[in-house]
């Protein structure tokens, strides 16, 4: 078993559209059964809420659901989660920082991911248009694909 947890600022954009993704692309992996999967936020603002209305209605189109309700990075995180994957820089400080020392390799920024921008942010999509939110699932569809298949080679068949 495998856990990893994707993080942004609010939880109700970036990482619901990553952890969504994701889940979509599990279905039907041999990985499926064998993978956890979350989300939350360096900030507490919109805990409780579902994603972003936007967010989700781009999603959907592209078939994905976004099943999260918001919350905040908790401490006990960085023990219960094998992977935790920020959506940028400053979250990537951030859980860097909050991190007990042992935790702190744990911490990744998604867009190592991305063969098309590679150490990148994902561009917070909250106060743009509907362009930000289609680059958004663009950038998570890829590193979705590429974390599944490292997960697919490290854990191996069955
Ligand atoms: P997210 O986007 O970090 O991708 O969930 C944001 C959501 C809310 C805010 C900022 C970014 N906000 O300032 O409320």
């Amino acid at each position: 078993m495998i856990s990893v947890c994707f993080v942004c600022l609010g939880n109700i954009c970036r990482s619901p559209a990553a952890e969504g993704v994701f889940l979509t692309l599990l279905r039907g992996s041999p990985l499926e059964a064998r993978v956890r999967v979350d989300s939350a936020g360096t900030a507490a603002y919109h805990e409780g809420e579902s994603a972003d209305a936007r967010m989700r209605a781009h999603a959907k189109r592209r078939g994905y659901e976004l099943p999260s309700v918001a919350r905040a990075v908790a401490p006990t995180d960085f023990t219960r989660f094998d992977r935790i994957f920020a959506m940028d820089a400053s979250n990537h400080r951030e859980l860097t920082r909050r991190a007990p020392e042992a935790a702190r390799a744990r911490v990744r920024l998604y867009r190592e991911y991305d063969e098309l921008g590679r150490g990148l942010d994902v561009p917070d999509p909250y106060y743009g248009g509907p362009a930000g939110f289609e680059e958004v699932l663009d950038i998570v569809e890829r590193c979705g694909r590429n974390l599944l298949r490292e997960l697919e080679a490290e854990l191996g068949p069955r």
